[in-house]
């Protein structure tokens, strides 16, 4: 056959193949505002059945029924060659959130990622701790896939021949405004399965379709009252003496702390791990966990999950591990429940069970250079590639469970998370260390469903310590990770005072923590999130000249759409909004939504609906507070109540507007809420010839009641 006719053969057998594998997808409505569909063949391990996600019904009933928010015509999918193709329409003035805890960009328009659960090395692509196959519109929904495999996103970059809003076509040779990356009006997405499982929330707005993700996923996590004060990491080699000196400093000096955490050398061995005491460095485990309780302070273990030949348990985990070793210890298919028994019952012995508080789970991301391979084989059957993506979330599902089981909340850390899991209550960590960054990917996991922490470690100055110490008091876990520095809040001398009002306002502020928590859980709100969430954000007039170049939007749409990229500031609960110092920076921009906004410390007008330059000194990282805000405080106790103990309240209202808030009670340590043993009591504030009418709703008989003496207090004059 000549060369031509060969060619449109070829074509023609492409087309066709393609259209008999073409699917209409048939939407079903699987809760109010939240369609599936499902594409293909999907397979029966995919991220939701790896967390054994539960959607929250209620909270999402409370949010009742949304349009679905696309043209569905325009939702495309093909089956070739046993992958699945998918595309999604995409407007010429959308932009794009999410596609997993990303560390450099917030606008994820005109990316080409590989979601794939690593270790974070650098560069935005794809390759990350939690690679959440979700993203969100500006326009106001949301698409999820429920699949364990690595899957190829273009977002906004692919161009179809057959497109009915093609970009322009520009001669290279003479036009100046040529760009080699044309408009592109779809998401597509390479799903290396042969189906899957589509997802799709309804808005109307951008943060109805986050809540509903979450809600989906059974809701956000609620950490105990305990979790959110402050945790210091001690050094790896730290003995019982050691723990128990470091407690008793953090007391004499009057800085709070409610958790330590050790790290690899609490056990005999580490990479890999044998789980067992070191019985030279801590003889008496159980003594030391209750001796530090009876202080209220709990003790969180550093693991990973790689069996060692000398662990005791080995000989029971061995028919259970993988075809490779990771560190030369088995992994363990934690996806069949024999295995699980051996594990998890392993975490348990001795260490659960005698008043362990938590774990941080380790090195169960990547990287490739020493994570068991691709090719590595599970005797479950399952793919190592459906391992990677999902080897944390059961980590962390499997673990929850031995607390669970106790009636008793547990926070941690661990170092991957995916799709589903939102409900687990461990926060991301890792081993980069760029303040900014990090700042980048507080934002970004409110997109992800996961919770991230811009740990310290240590630093090079004071200037440096006191900035990321301020930023990290702003986050879900307040901690000092000093693995391998061995530093303390007061290594500093020179900030040592300051670090440690810091480390107080954070314990001050636990009732607004936890009642921010407490709605990321009831309603699926994260608590530390993106601007572009915020309503009244995209209404500032950036001061930056807009050039012909950026509004054009045919040649670069996600160059100026809802506004400039912000990665430097997020808003932190209802009402708060953090623009963190960075070392050497003695002034910055911050973007004030439309609406008034109150600095935090002195109740003073910052701004409305615009970009104000502030010069805050090295003792306040600058915090605004919304018009009518209400913030409920406590007194700086140095450990979180405990069950039950009454504290009294400070409300702190700025501003003119009425303010209501809605503050959470519990006991803060067990899952009793989830039977109703809770409340959201009522908090109103007005002003009135200058005065202050403030008002709290009566508890309510038969709930836990840990609110003490209310008093108002107006910031605002
Ligand atoms: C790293 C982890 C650190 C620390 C260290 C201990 O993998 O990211 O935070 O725990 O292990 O060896």
């Amino acid at each position: 056959m000549p060369l031509f006719r060969y060619s449109i053969f070829c074509c023609l057998f492409f087309i066709i193949t393609g259209k008999l594998n073409a699917q209409q997808l048939t939407w079903t409505q699987v809760e109010p505002g939240i369609w599936k569909a499902v594409a293909g063949k999907p397979e029966a391990f995919d991220l939701l059945n790896a967390a054994g996600a539960i959607p929250y019904h209620a909270g999402l009933v409370q949010m009742g029924n949304t349009e679905f928010p696309l043209p569905k015509t325009e939702i495309k999918v093909t089956i070739i060659d046993g992958k699945t193709y998918l595309r999604f329409p995409l407007d010429r003035t959308e932009q794009l959130y999410g596609f997993g805890l990303n560390f450099q960009t917030v606008h994820q328009r005109g990316k080409v990622l590989t979601l794939h659960v690593d270790n974070y090395a650098g560069k935005d692509d794809g390759h990350t701790h939690c690679p959440t196959p979700f993203y969100v519109s500006s326009k106001g929904y949301g698409v999820f896939i429920n699949c364990a495999r690595y899957i190829k996103v273009y977002a906004g970059t692919a161009v179809r021949i057959d497109s009915s809003t093609p970009p322009e076509i520009k001669d290279r040779n003479t036009d100046k405004d040529w760009n080699a990356h044309p408009y592109s009006d779809g998401v597509e997405m390479l799903i290396p399965a042969e189906g899957a499982e589509i997802y799709v929330f309804g808005g109307p707005t951008t943060m109805d379709a986050v809540r509903r993700y979450n809600l989906l996923n059974g809701g956000g996590c609620l950490p105990p009252r305990w979790g959110l004060g402050f945790t210091q990491r001690v050094q790896r080699l730290t003995d019982a003496a050691g723990v128990a000196a470091e407690a008793d400093s953090f007391a004499e000096k009057g800085y709070p702390l409610d958790f330590i955490g050790l790290e690899p050398g609490w056990q005999s061995k580490s990479y890999p791990c044998t789980y067992e005491w070191d019985k030279t460095r801590f003889p008496d485990p159980k003594g030391l966990v209750q001796n530090m309780l009876k202080k209220d302070i709990r003790i969180n273990l550093w693991i990973n999950p790689y069996v060692s030949p000398e662990a005791p348990v080995y000989p029971l985990i061995k028919p259970y591990a993988a075809s490779h070793t990771v560190w030369n210890g088995a992994v363990v298919d934690i996806s069949i429940p024999e295995a699980r028994k051996v594990f998890f019952g392993e975490l348990e012995k001795n260490k659960v069970d005698i008043g362990v508080s938590g774990y941080k789970i380790d090195e169960v991301d990547g990287g490739d250079t020493y994570l068991w391979p691709d090719v590595a084989i599970f005797p479950s059957g399952r793919s190592a590639e459906q391992m990677r993506q999902t080897y944390g979330l059961m980590m962390q599902r499997y673990v929850t469970g031995l607390y669970r089981k106790r009636n008793q909340r547990t926070y941690g850390l661990v170092r991957a998370s995916n799709g589903g899991g939102a409900s687990f209550p461990y926060v991301i960590y890792n081993d980069y260390y760029n303040h900014q960054d990090f700042i980048t990917a507080l934002i970004n996991s409110g997109f992800a469903g996961v919770l991230w922490t811009p740990e310290v470690r240590a630093s090079k100055t004071a200037e440096e310590w006191l900035r990321r110490f301020q930023s990290n008091v702003f986050s879900p876990m307040a901690m000092i990770n000093a693995w391998a520095s061995g530093t303390k809040p007061w290594t500093f001398p020179e900030v040592a005072e300051q670090v440690k009002q810091m480390a107080n306002l954070r314990m001050q502020m636990m009732p607004y923590w936890y009642s921010e928590f407490a709605k990321y859980h009831f309603q699926g709100i994260p608590p530390f999130r993106a601007m572009n969430l915020e309503p009244g954000f995209s209404d500032v007039k950036m001061p930056e000249k807009i050039t012909k170049k950026q509004v054009n939007l045919e040649e670069n749409p996600y160059e100026d759409l809802s506004g400039k990229e912000i990665k430097d500031q997020y808003m932190a609960g209802e009402n708060i909004l953090v623009a963190p110092m960075f070392t050497g920076q003695t002034s910055r921009k911050v973007i004030l939504p439309k609406g008034r906004w109150y600095d935090f410390y002195t109740g003073k007008l910052a701004g409305d609906g615009e970009v104000i330059t502030v010069t805050p000194g090295l003792d306040k990282i600058p915090v605004y507070v919304k018009d009518g805000g209400i913030i409920p405080m406590m007194p700086a106790m140095l450990h979180a109540p405990k069950a039950g103990q009454k504290v009294d309240i400070e409300v702190r209202y700025y501003g003119e507007k009425p303010g209501n808030y809605k503050l959470y009670d519990d006991d803060g340590e067990t899952f009793n809420y989830e039977k109703g043993e809770y409340s959201f009591r009522d908090i109103k504030v007005e002003k009135a010839n200058g005065k202050i009418i403030g008002s709290i709703s009566d508890a309510i008989a038969a709930k836990p009641n840990t609110v003490g003496k209310v008093t108002f207090k107006m910031m605002t004059d």
